[in-house]
């Protein structure tokens, strides 16, 4: 009897000395990503996590996970809704099966500099669009900014005819493939983290990205030709869940959105330090030689792909079209 009392007491203290910690328990963020540290997402997710864990020190852990380690952009949405992960910052030309309308930002030769892509998104009409996953039960936090794309490939391209009958990789997104149809080349769908093994086997012939990605992933070193284009935008959108966003209490949701916007304002000057450092870094390599167009090629490129935008005009919507389109002023 006595034993079996002692029993009982003895749970019970187990019980009390476990209740404080389950009720101190910090809330966790599992940041998922697929790019290296050394870019201007890697940068900003660390920053994120840094201010975060200063300011809510105790109250929230923020877990960052590079290079795909814990899902790659195909899977993390579908993680996130089902709370496997509660922030991720995909690539604008990934969110495709979510909403159509940001098959904007991967028009052809839409935006003529970052600059112009940044006065995009912090109009009415580009904050608009964090929105526009809300139906699907995400919710866009803000925009980072990446860079403008170049082409790299095993041959020089100056002219769209050089990419004809040419395999190259893109994100997944409609857009982009009709961009390459558009030169005669032959686009394929795949995960960046395959982007390096594709090019060294020689699986494809080509891929286009930032300097930064070209950079951090080593993609210069087994192609040798980088054209630059600045054809198109490489940004993000940082998303997290609407339920798991809605259930933070408010004091501790504005800490964290403002050291999001924060680590954000960080990661967009990395960002545009890097699109000229990693560059240059490729140059001085001697591995990739860099093309540059002249005008008239230049030109060439814009007449080819440019009729995707009629292509897409419908599920896109010309007025944002246009809207984009005169940020460029
Ligand atoms: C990224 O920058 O997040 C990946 C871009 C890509 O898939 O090419």
């Amino acid at each position: 009897m006595l034993l079996k009392k002692l029993g009982v007491l003895s749970a019970l203290a187990c019980l009390f000395l476990a209740a404080p910690a389950f009720a101190n328990k910090p809330i966790v963020i599992k940041f998922s990503h697929v790019v290296a540290e050394n870019t201007p997402k890697g940068q900003m997710a660390n920053k994120f996590k840094a201010l975060v864990e200063e300011r809510l020190a105790g109250k929230v852990e923020v877990k960052v996970y590079p290079s795909s380690q814990l899902f790659g952009d195909k899977k993390v949405l579908q993680a996130m809704l089902l709370g496997d992960v509660q922030m991720a910052a995909p690539s604008l030309s990934k969110f495709k099966k979510y909403t159509k309308t940001l098959q904007l930002f991967d028009l052809p030769f839409l935006f003529k500099d970052m600059a112009a892509v940044d006065r995009f998104q912090q109009s009415a009409s580009g904050q608009e669009l964090l929105n526009s996953l809300s139906s699907k039960g995400l919710i866009g936090l803000g925009y980072l900014h990446n860079g403008m794309k170049q082409i790299s490939a095993s041959k020089i391209l100056k002219v769209p005819a050089d990419a004809h009958g040419l395999k190259f990789r893109i994100m997944s997104s409609d857009v982009l493939a009709a961009q390459f149809q558009a030169v005669g080349a032959a686009p394929l769908k795949k995960p960046f983290s395959e982007v390096f093994t594709l090019l060294q086997t020689k699986a494809i012939d080509g891929q286009e990205n930032t300097w930064s990605n070209i950079y951090s992933k080593k993609f210069f070193e087994v192609q040798p030709y980088i054209t630059e284009s600045d054809h198109g935008v490489l940004d993000y959108m940082v998303v997290t869940s609407k339920q798991f966003w809605m259930s933070l209490p408010e004091d501790i949701r504005t800490v964290v959105k403002t050291s999001l916007d924060e680590a954000i304002a960080l990661g967009n000057k990395v960002a545009n330090e890097k699109a000229v450092s990693d560059k240059q870094k490729i140059v001085d390599s001697g591995r990739s030689e860099v093309i540059t167009l002249t005008d008239a090629e230049r030109t060439q490129w814009v007449e080819a792909m440019k009729p995707v935008w009629k292509q897409f005009e419908d599920q896109i919507g010309k007025e944002l079209i246009d809207a984009a389109y005169n940020s460029n002023k």
